[in-house]
């Protein structure tokens, strides 16, 4: 059967790239057993038409928060749909990010709504006005909702709509429905900065995520590997060693896949047949320049000026400098991008300042005997040839 020699070559180590990206909703949870069971005696009464608890889940970025609540909603829509004894089950998510409680508050009202009626205003109406509307809304269904907020603790006034929602139903705004708020926060500190009034009131129930060590890392990638990868595509020890270097910085599950793809690509990218070590390392490096130059980027020109200053003085091996040093060298630096640059030491030293609060700059104190008083010193954190490549790639985009 000569023809079909080639038909299972594939180009790629990936059978399915997705698998790996932010989008993708993992089916099965691995590690995370007693967290789930605390998730599902914590909505348990959803089963029962009683009303639910108020839920809060802590825990670092990447350690399932988001995962888990997606894969525990689904579970209890599909067993709330198998029992007559349960209400209607409404569960409707929301990412807070910079939300005000009146935009929060609007998008659950039209994500109950749907596509097919009108929207809310963004504008013109009071907090009170858009909480009633939601009310309204509750109640002509009726059953239980549910209200996932992500990132809860970037809400700019949570005390608000974590007073009045949990309340809703027994200071008589709803009739029909029941309601619960899962809160979900990168922020342990988070229940500490609510107001006593609402601590008080808010009953809920605490699930902290801890970081995955690297053990649990394992079992995540290894189980994403086998449906994202051809088979045979990656090395065991390469799989160990991306959950090990993931454990080690973060305990993030997401730095972890992000480390295998770009393994996959690295991989790819030398023609090999699987994904070893080697490229796991290449891989991380990678990664690491990546996060540098995004900081970088995020940083204000003047900011980015000073620093690229800084890197020059540090390539030509003067660092640690003064800030009237770098003064000198970020006005060359300045003029060869044709920028205005700051006239005054003082706004320079103010941007160095921040700088090394931002960790980009380590500052030493210097000093020089009773004519010479106090100075500073600075020098890089960062690889002055990350910054001087980061630097250019911005200029050339610009
Ligand atoms: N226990 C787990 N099992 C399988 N995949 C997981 C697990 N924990 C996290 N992930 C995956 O890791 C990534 C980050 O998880 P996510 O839930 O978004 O973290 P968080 O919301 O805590 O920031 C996602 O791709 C997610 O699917
Ligand atoms: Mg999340």
């Amino acid at each position: 059967m000569t023809e079909d020699l080639f038909s299972e070559m594939t180009e790629t180590l990936f059978e399915d790239k997705s698998i790996l990206s932010e989008e993708y909703r993992p089916d099965v949870i691995v590690e995370r057993d007693d967290e789930i069971d605390a998730y599902r005696t914590a909505l348990k009464d959803v089963l029962f038409g009683r009303n639910p608890s108020n839920v809060f889940i802590y825990g670092k970025t990447g350690v399932g928060k988001t995962a888990v609540t997606e894969y525990i909603m689904n579970a209890l829509q599909t067993e709330v749909s198998r029992r007559d004894a349960a209400d209607e089950l409404h569960v409707h998510f929301r990412n807070c990010n910079g939300d005000t409680v009146y935009r929060t508050v609007r998008a659950l009202v039209n994500s109950i709504r749907g596509h097919n009626r009108e929207k809310f205003p963004e504008t013109g109406l009071s907090t009170s006005h858009a909480l009633e509307t939601l009310y309204e809304e509750m109640d002509s269904l009726g059953g239980t909702f549910l209200f996932v907020l992500d990132e809860i603790d970037h809400l700019s006034d949570p005390n608000t709509l974590l007073y009045e929602l949990p309340r809703a139903r027994s200071n008589g705004h709803l009739e029909n429905a029941r309601v619960g708020v899962i809160g979900i926060s990168n922020n342990y500190t988070f229940r500490s900065s609510l107001s006593p009034k609402v601590k008080d009131t808010l009953m809920e129930k605490e699930i902290a995520f801890s970081p995955y060590d690297a053990g649990e890392l394992q079992s995540i990638l290894t189980a994403r590997a086998e449906k994202a990868l051809v088979d045979g595509a990656c090395e065991e020890s390469a799989i160990r060693l991306a959950a090990a270097k993931a454990a080690k910085d973060t305990g993030s599950a997401r730095q972890a896949i992000d480390l295998l793809r770009e393994g996959g690509d690295v991989a790819e990218e030398h023609g090999a047949e699987a994904i070893t070590d080697s490229h796991i390392e290449v891989a991380s490096e990678r990664v690491q320049r990546g996060r540098v130059q995004n900081k970088l980027r995020d940083q204000t020109m003047h900011g980015q000026l000073i620093l690229e200053a800084i890197a020059r003085l540090e390539a030509d091996g003067e660092a640690p400098v003064r800030s009237k040093e770098v003064q000198d060298s970020y006005e060359r630096v300045a003029g060869r991008w044709s920028r205005d640059p700051l006239t005054t030491l003082k706004s320079i030293q103010n941007h160095l300042a921040d700088l090394t609060m931002l960790g980009f700059l380590e500052r030493t104190e210097q000093n020089e005997g009773r004519a010479g008083g106090v100075h500073y010193q600075y020098e890089l954190t960062l690889d002055p040839e990350i910054v001087l490549e980061t630097r250019a790639s911005i200029e050339t985009d610009a």
